[in-house]
């Protein structure tokens, strides 16, 4: 807002550049004596072909506004010194007034953005990996709505693939129908990593894997079938996840829906050339690309991952018109993407200088990738539910009397994941760790829920509803105001940058200021200031919130 309020200001005396360039010209002055902002003038020079000291001068002769101390001509530079009180006043009522709408922008003017998440595999545990997927998803397209885009969440589900032919080969060999109909997920693992096992010490079992995904394949009856109970059952387990998390979708269109189009995508391939015989296989080479050759089909028929996910995307644009599509997948999938991408770029397809692939770290446990094949895995309910209790004791130690303890323990358990998912740099490992990610004063999701609370305690007792801001003399207060009032920008730059962090690390940044404050001035004083100092921990917290729901985090009022 400081930047518009000069350049606003500015336009008048220049009428040929436009406000946005006028804005982009403004500079933050390097010593405190030039002011907040300075507008330079030597573009400005070159166009009117006369001194950039005289423009300078003539400019500011002419501009004033009730939010300036002063607006002066320092050589080449006009530099605009704010009244402080009087914007502080200005930016913590316009918080206030817009709520939680506040740093909401039409960037995106309704475009849509396809968003590939989540997408955990059938008949196995739902892994860390994908969780990350879940969440860096979820705020993404919570971070787009706000920046105006309208954001469309597919759980492509990896439902389909010669996996399924191993598993239905060890179910129909060791399984018993029983025991996985009581406990589908960790029974279907046990054979899973029983297949594995096996198949190290007789390699005739990858063969029987790949002709029973084959049968799979042309639709054999008694496999459809044994598939089908695989999925739901998965399907269920995985529920209990996302409503754990909160979090839903708008289209589950897995791997398998596209069985019936793989072969409109390999005539397409071919009728452009691309498509290549090698070993009995069928490839598109990448050679050009410096990648390796995209593999379409095996020697057996079977189709492969890339061909689904280049069926896949063909659908989504006809079913979305997108205008960009987003995969939030690990870093470990680098090559793949770049091959699906490379390969639509040969079709020529319509969309494809509109996909990104969004990568991120693995996640660790005592500094070792966390895999399934090995049976090294973590199971996330657990997990969740883990958090939850720990952060439920945490609570209760704390307020043994709060009315709904067990909504504010699942708020607070679920927070404290995502928080510590999100908080870093997405493309960092993390460790994984409960006891580090419940602490209610590091750098954690409990951390700001917290401060978030106890802000909301304040106001309650004040016993007021609407606050309002005139002034507030202490001099931290200028600090967080100006702070909050930087919220539209950090939404804008999680969004270009593809970064929750910048949120989660500007919450961050927001609590310790409010909490520096807290801890030096008497807010509820009876003094004549304590109006505009309820209104300011007001803003606070319509901030906090905000910020917090961008993560898909929950901000209760009491904890
Ligand atoms: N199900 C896959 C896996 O777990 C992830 C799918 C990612 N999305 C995609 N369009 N390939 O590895």
């Amino acid at each position: 807002m400081l930047h518009s309020l000069c350049s606003t200001l500015l336009q008048s005396g220049i009428p040929e550049l436009g406000l946005k360039e006028i804005e982009q010209l403004l500079e933050k002055p390097k010593h405190k004596d030039h002011g907040d902002i300075s507008f330079p003038c030597f573009a400005l020079a070159k166009h009117r072909k006369t001194s950039p000291q005289q423009i300078a001068k003539e400019l500011s002769q002419n501009l004033s506004g009730p939010l300036f101390q002063k607006i002066e001509a320092v050589g080449p530079y006009v530099n605009f010194f704010f009244d402080p009180a009087a914007v502080a006043k200005e930016m913590v009522n316009d918080i206030l007034a817009k709520n939680s709408s506040f740093g909401t922008n039409r960037n995106g003017a309704g475009a849509k953005i396809v968003v590939d998440m989540s997408s955990p595999n059938i008949a196995k545990p739902f892994s860390m990996g994908h969780l990350r997927s879940t969440v860096i998803g979820n705020s993404l397209c919570l971070i787009g709505e706000k920046n105006g885009y309208k954001m469309i969440k597919i759980n492509y589900v990896g439902d389909w693939g010669t996996q399924f032919g191993k598993l239905i080969y060890a179910y129909l060999q060791w399984g018993d129908p029983e025991k996985v109909a009581q406990n589908p997920i960790q029974e279907l693992f046990t054979l899973y990593v029983k297949f594995h096992a096996e198949a190290e010490q007789n390699p005739a079992l990858e063969e029987e894997g790949r002709k029973a995904f084959q049968q799979l394949e042309s639709g054999n009856e008694e496999y459809m079938q044994i598939w089908k109970s695989f999925k739901e059952a998965s399907l269920l387990a995985f529920q209990k996840v996302y409503d754990l998390l909160g979090i839903s979708f708008d289209s589950w269109k897995g791997e398998s829906s596209y069985n019936d189009k793989m072969e409109a995508t390999i005539s397409l391939l071919e009728e452009k050339g691309l498509l290549i015989e090698s070993d009995g296989a069928s490839i598109v080479s990448l050679e050009d690309e410096s990648l390796p050759p995209c593999l379409i089909k095996k020697r057996d028929g079977a189709t492969l991952y890339a061909t689904r996910d280049l069926t896949a995307v063909y659908d989504r644009f006809h079913d979305y018109q997108f205008s960009r599509a987003f995969y939030v997948v690990g870093h470990e999938q680098s090559i793949h993407f770049k091959q699906v991408f490379s390969v639509l770029k040969k079709l020529e397809a319509p969309f494809s200088d509109s996909l990104e692939h969004i990568p991120f770290g693995l996640y660790l446990k005592d500094g070792q990738k966390m895999s399934t094949r090995k049976g090294r895995v973590i199971l996330l309910e657990e997990v969740l539910e883990e958090s939850i209790a720990k952060a439920r004791q945490n609570i209760k130690a704390r307020n043994p009397d709060l009315p709904n303890l067990q909504e504010v323990a699942k708020e607070i358990g679920v927070g404290a994941i995502l928080f510590h998912d999100l908080k870093q740099d997405r493309m960092n490992s993390i460790e994984f760790d409960v006891d580090e990610m419940l602490t209610f004063e590091g750098e954690t999701g409990p951390y700001l829920q917290y401060t978030h609370a106890r802000a909301q305690s304040l106001l309650r007792k004040s016993g007021e509803t609407s606050f309002h801001f005139t002034y507030e003399s202490h001099q931290k207060s200028w600090e967080i105001i100006k702070e909050l009032y930087s919220f539209p920008n950090q939404v804008e730059q999680a969004f270009n940058r593809r970064s929750p962090a910048i949120i989660a690390q500007y919450l961050l940044k927001v609590a310790k200021l409010f909490n520096q404050y807290y801890s030096q001035v008497k807010i509820l004083s009876d003094s004549e200031q304590q109006e505009s100092r309820l209104a300011l921990v007001n803003a606070v917290t319509v901030i906090l919130k905000e910020g917090m729901r961008l993560l898909g985090m929950k901000a209760p009022d009491q904890m």
